[in-house]
C-alpha cells in the first residue's frame, strides 16, 4: 500500500491569531481549530474525542482549580494563567491547549496537526 502524502496548506495569516485566541478553518472536509497561546500555535481537528462535539469551538479559559489549605478547607478558586484549556461544549471535557490531553484523563486526547508559521503565515500539514 502507498505511503499517504503529506499536503502542507496555509490556513491563516499569523496577524489573524492573536495570543489566547482561536480560529476555526475548514480544510477540504476537515475542521481544524488553530490556537496561540504563548506565542505558538496548536492545531487540532475540530472533533471530540469523547462523542465528536465541535471541541475546538468551546470556551477557552485559564485552569481553574480550588485553593485547598493544608487543613483541606477551600477559601476559593485559583486561575492558572500559565495553561490554556478549551472546554467541550458538549459535555463540558476540558483538554490542555498545548498538549492536546484531558485534564484528568489520559484516554482522551484531542487529534493534533503539525503546524508551522513562516513569514507571517500558519500551515498545517494534512494527509
Ligand atoms: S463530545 Fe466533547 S465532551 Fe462529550
Amino acid at each position: 500500500m502507498p505511503a499517504k502524502q503529506i499536503r502542507r496548506v496555509r490556513v491563516a495569516h499569523s496577524a489573524d491569531l492573536s495570543n489566547g485566541r482561536r480560529l476555526i478553518v475548514d480544510i477540504g472536509e476537515s475542521t481544524i481549530g488553530l490556537f496561540r497561546f504563548k506565542d505558538e500555535v496548536y492545531a487540532y481537528a475540530n472533533t471530540c474525542p469523547h462523542q465528536g462535539g465541535p471541541v475546538c469551538q468551546g470556551l477557552l479559559t485559564p485552569r481553574v482549580k480550588e485553593d485547598v489549605q493544608p487543613d483541606r478547607t477551600v477559601t476559593g478558586m485559583l486561575y492558572d494563567v500559565d495553561r490554556l484549556h478549551i472546554v467541550c461544549p458538549w459535555h463540558g471535557a476540558e483538554f490542555d491547549v498545548t498538549t492536546g490531553r484531558h485534564a484528568t484523563t489520559d484516554k482522551l486526547r484531542l487529534q493534533p496537526y503539525t503546524v508551522t508559521e513562516e513569514e507571517g503565515e500558519i500551515y498545517v500539514d494534512l494527509r
